[in-house]
Order: structure tokens, then sequence, then C-alpha cells
């Protein structure tokens, strides 16, 4: 039976290594961290991801081995590599997690006595496979690619909050690489993990340009529907949401991704961006649109500050309520997450913040420890407030009506995401992204 291990359990990691588990493939998960893996053996998953624990649970009862020991990958014939590529200062991707785990991956690769295929999983700009990867490969092993080893370009498409229907069911499938002996076995290998999702071949540079081009595609979705939100915004009586509805039926357009808010969040978009952004400079490409994308969703909260600023006159010492921290709902995570901006902001302006969030509480007190106040209820977030803004779509905010905002002293509810729309609210409600009719 086909042996897998993956290196790395993170989002991407830990998703796979539960689902193939999961499914009675022979996995071994690998992560440094020995305390990561302890939690992780034991059923707990380090972060919060919807029906995660519950496949990781059903792959440790199966053939699933959780360690931080790299030799485990002796006897493996398929590993994939799904550590971060994180940012460095000047925008640019810090290669050197990943220049850690392919080292190991190559010494080890000496005593292998399969010819396994490694996959990269990790987000990389283009050449970085071929320039960096497998140079350090082939000299930490002594072996060579494409004749000992295989080498493929996997990149990852699943978004956090969906990861594992995303691992089960991909939209596709792009493998970069030489035509040799192991793409046609990788290929046959997804054939049968997701028949019917369509498998692209190709080599090395474009897979990993394809990881980026996705994501900066859907950024660039996101910040023209902003845009036009904040025309929207000075258009009396405009509703940008039922300008989205109605060109996404167009199929040239599509209706995904067209949700306007305070700005794209997360540990990928804006990484994924300036890495571009910053790769097409190199090249020597003046990258404008790239540019303006990344421009639009920096000033997107600006429209949320300038009404706060004209409700409440100056924010220092005002109450402000901020609704959801994380960078989108259904996650605990907040990494480069709006509403943490938002919340530094309001700070610099001494504002005095009460936050709530159902699953992101603990991550965001890591980062504002006794800064803030901790709500543990809608309707404590919002006693004797002076401003609230909703930044997440958490569907309980859904539910707020003006029970819930009975107890503010001053009635000021911005609505990032436009979920009060429509209800009878006894409140000064701006949408962003409506035109308020005067
Ligand atoms: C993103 C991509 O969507 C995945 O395809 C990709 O695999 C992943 O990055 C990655 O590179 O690892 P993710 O970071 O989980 O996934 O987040 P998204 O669901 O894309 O949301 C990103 C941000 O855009 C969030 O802040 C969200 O609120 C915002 N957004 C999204 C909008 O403001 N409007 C929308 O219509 C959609």
């Amino acid at each position: 039976m086909v042996k897998i291990s993956i290196i790395g359990l993170g989002f991407v990691g830990l998703s796979l290594t539960s689902t193939l588990s999961s499914k009675g493939y022979k996995v071994v998960g690998i992560d440094i961290d020995e305390k990561k893996c302890e939690k992780i053996r034991n059923g707990i998953t380090p972060f919060f991801e919807p029906g995660l624990e519950r496949i990781l649970k059903k792959g440790l009862k199966k053939n699933l081995e959780i360690s931080n020991d790299f030799s485990l990958i002796n006897d493996c014939d398929l590993i994939f590599v799904t550590v971060g590529t994180p940012q460095s200062k000047n925008g640019s991707i810090n290669l050197s997690i990943i220049k850690q785990a392919v080292s190991s991956i190559g010494t080890n690769l000496k005593k292998n006595k399969k010819n396994p295929i490694i996959f990269i999983k990790s987000t990389v700009v283009p050449g970085t496979m071929k320039d960096v990867i497998l140079p350090i490969l082939e000299k930490k092993s002594n072996k060579k690619a494409g004749r000992d080893f295989g080498l493929i370009s996997n990149p990852e498409f699943l978004q956090e909050s969906r990861a594992i229907r995303d691992t089960e069911f991909p939209h596709a499938v792009v493998l970069g690489g030489y035509k040799t002996k192991f793409m046609k076995k990788a290929k046959n290998f997804f054939e049968k993990l997701h028949p019917n999702v369509p498998i692209i071949i190709t080599n090395h540079q474009t897979a990993e340009m394809i990881k980026y081009a996705n994501n900066s595609f859907l950024a660039t979705k996101i910040s023209f529907i902003n845009q036009l939100s904040n025309i929207c915004q000075k258009t009396p009586g405009a509703n940008v949401d039922d300008i989205a509805r109605t060109i996404g039926l167009d199929p040239r357009i599509g209706k995904l991704f067209l949700n306007a808010g305070p700005g794209y969040g997360g540990s990928c978009l804006p990484k994924d961006m300036k890495a571009l952004i910053n790769f097409a400079n190199i090249s020597g490409i003046n990258p404008t649109l790239l540019n303006a994308v990344e421009d639009i969703n920096s000033k997107q909260l600006e429209q949320i500050i300038t009404i706060a600023k004209q409700q409440l006159i100056d924010l220092k010492s005002k109450r402000i309520t901020v609704l959801g921290t994380s960078f989108k709902p259904n996650t605990d995570d907040i990494r480069d997450s709006i509403s943490i901006e938002l919340i530094k902001k309001l700070l610099k302006r001494k504002a005095k913040v009460t936050v709530h969030d159902p699953r992101a509480i603990k991550n965001t007190r890591d980062i504002f420890g006794e800064k803030i106040i901790y709500a543990k209820s809608m309707n404590d977030a919002l006693l004797k407030s002076q401003c609230a803004i909703i930044m997440t779509e958490w569907t309980q905010y859904e539910k707020l009506n003006n029970n819930n905002f009975k107890h503010m002293t001053k009635k000021v509810v911005i609505d990032s995401r436009r979920m009060l729309i429509g209800k009878q609210l006894d409140v000064n409600y701006f949408g962003i992204g409506l035109g308020k009719e005067k």
C-alpha cells in the first residue's frame, strides 16, 4: 500500500493528513513542533477548522502517525511539503522554513530505498522549485530529480473554514514538473483520489504562477467590488449587493468573491499579492493593476473610520464595539485580519474598544492583552457602547435587533457586511456600500 508523509501540519498539511488517513491511506504527518504533534496525536487540532477534528480522529483510529521525526519519510512513496512561506519585510516571501524542510528531506532521501515523489504544496514564487528547492534536494541526497525521485509543484487552493470540503473536492489539481514516470504515477494517484476533477499538467514555473494568478484574481475581484461599494456609498439609494448579485449572474463574471466589505485579510491574499508585486518588479514589470488592488484594500478601512469620526466627532475616550475579530467567519484565525487593523487604528485614536468574536478571542487577547475589553456575549459587548462596528459576517450577528442595541448610549451602527440591512432598527445605521437616502 502507498505510504504518504506530509511535512508541516498547518491548515493545508493537517487537512490533507486527516483526509488521506481517514480514507485509509497509510499516512505520517510530520511537524518540527513536538508540542503541536502531541496535541494532534491526542485528536486535538491546534486551530479551529470546522469538521477537521472529526476527520483527524477518524484518521487516528486508522493508519495515521504524527511525529517530529523526519526519518519517517524513509519508507514513503509520496512526500507532500506543506510548510508556510511567510512574508519578509520587503514583501517578498521568506523561504527559510521551506529550505530547512527540503534540506531535511534531502538528507533522509539519501537512505530512502524507494524512489519517492516529492510534492511542493507551499506557495512559492515562479522559479523557486528550479533555482532553490531542486538544487538543495539533489545536493543533500546525492540523488537526481527525475531519475531517483520525482519533484512536482502541486499548489493548493483550499479556503480556511471549508478546508475539509476543499481537500476532498478541489476544483482542479495542478501538477507542475517534467513529464517523467513520476508524473504519470502522480496523475494516477490524483485521478483515483479525485475522480472527475480536472488535472492540469504543466511545468514548475507555470504551476507556481497559477497559484499567484488565482489568489491575485480573487483579490482583484474584492477590490473591484469594494471600489464600487465606495462609489455607491456616495450615491443616495445605491446598493452594492444588488449590483454584485446582478453582475454575478453574467457567467463571464461569476457571483463569488463580490461581497464588498472592509477589505481582504487572512494569511494568504495579502501576502501573495505582495509577493507577486515584488516578483513583478524584480522581473521588470510595473504591476499597475496589482498595485491598485492593494492600494484600494489598504484604504478600505477609511470608510469605516470616517463614518465613526463624523458621528462621534472625536474618537478619544469613545466606547466602540468591534463585532468579529477573525479574518472571516468560522475560523479563529486573526492573521492579517482587517478587524485587528481597525482595532489598532481605534486605539491609536485613544478610543475605548470592546470586542466580541465567537471563536477568536484567545488569539485577539494574545495581541492586545489588557488594552481592550473582551465581551462574552453580544449584549455585554454593546452595553454602554457609543458605536458598534460589524466586521466579520458571523451568522450570529444577523440576529442582532433593537433588544441588543437598547443599552448603547449612542446608537451608531456601522455594518461593513450589510448583515442588518432591511431590519427596522432604532439606531443610526450605516451600511458600507449603501448610499444613505437624504
Ligand atoms: C484564500 C483563497 O481563497 C484560497 O483559494 C487559497 O488556497 C488560500 O487563500 C491560500 O492561498 O492558502 P483564505 O485565506 O482561506 O483563502 O480566505 P478567503 O476565503 O479567500 O478570504 C480572504 C479575505 O477576503 C477575507 O478577509 C474575506 O473576508 C475577504 N472576502 C472574500 C471579501 O471581503 N469578499 C468576498 O467576496 C470574499
